[in-house]
């Protein structure tokens, strides 16, 4: 028996793994986190298997319906939105399964940040304007940030920032960011990215205006010079005289044939 932790991907119910597909069709049990997991991929469970949504069960609960399964001998996938490596709530399950002895694996999936990125067809690490790219949030009623993760000291970095969990307090994230980037500096904010009503509101820091995150919350924010830059540079890599392992250039290649 396995705890098949399954990254579900942003929303469109396509954009999961085949490997996630799978997984669902083989298990018995399956336990969403039905917030923002897409009822569509249910369609891929087993006949008659359990699913249940988790939204509304405590960490303990959540725990005794794998418990259960585990003593059934049945297979569980356990589906969170995105991936599995950020804001999942997957760290403290896994260490309680650890102290059950109960075993499982881990899935990716198509984080929300990709999907955002995507409907804006942005590349967020363009040469030479950035590259780098910060998963964060600010604090919430669950979540408090760590000392030192604050917008202003990422935002001094002059990264791409992808802000998470945060639609709802644009105007902090305006006046924690404008004296680092600048009022003119591009921001899109995506919601519900990849889902059929998906919503893209495109400004700068200074013009955004904070009423827009008043009501749907699934959103991400991003910042950056990268979202409306033009005059990059090109990468090296597919330069025409750029010598490398895949494509030797010149009489005398650095990794000759
Ligand atoms: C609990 S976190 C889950 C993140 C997820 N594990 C991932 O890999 O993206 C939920 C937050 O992610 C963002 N989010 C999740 N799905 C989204 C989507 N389809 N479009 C925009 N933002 C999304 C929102 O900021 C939302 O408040």
């Amino acid at each position: 028996m396995t705890v098949h932790f399954i990254g579900a991907g942003p929303g469109a119910a396509d954009l999961i793994t085949l490997r996630g597909r799978d997984l669902i069709a083989a298990c018995p049990v399956c336990l969403y986190a039905g917030s923002l997991v897409p009822q569509a991929l249910l369609a891929h469970c087993p006949p008659g298997a359990r699913i249940v949504n988790t939204a509304s069960l405590s960490l303990d609960q959540i725990i005794d319906e794998i418990a259960a399964a585990h003593a059934a001998g049945q297979d569980v996938a356990r589906l969170h939105s995105g991936d599995l490596s950020v804001w999942s709530a997957m760290g403290e399950q896994l260490r309680r399964l650890r102290a059950l002895d109960i075993p499982y694996d881990v899935t990716p999936g198509v984080p929300a940040f990709a999907a955002a990125a995507a409907a804006l067809d942005a590349e967020l690490t363009l040469p030479g304007v950035a590259q780098s790219v910060v998963l964060t949030r600010t604090s919430g009623r669950a979540s408090a940030m760590p000392d030192g993760e604050t917008l202003a000291a990422f935002g001094a970095t002059g990264a791409t920032l992808a802000i998470h969990l945060s639609v709802h307090v644009l105007d902090r994230v305006k006046d924690e960011l404008i004296p680092h980037y600048g009022a003119d500096c591009p921001v899109a904010v995506v919601f519900r990215a990849s889902w059929p009503d998906q919503r893209i509101i495109r400004a700068t820091l200074g013009s955004l205006d904070p009423a827009i995150g008043k009501g749907e919350r699934t959103a991400l924010i991003l910042v950056g010079q990268a979202l409306d830059a033009k005059g990059f540079d090109e990468s090296r890599l597919y330069a025409g005289d750029y010598d490398r392992r895949f494509r030797p250039v010149g009489t005398e290649p650095r990794f000759p044939e």
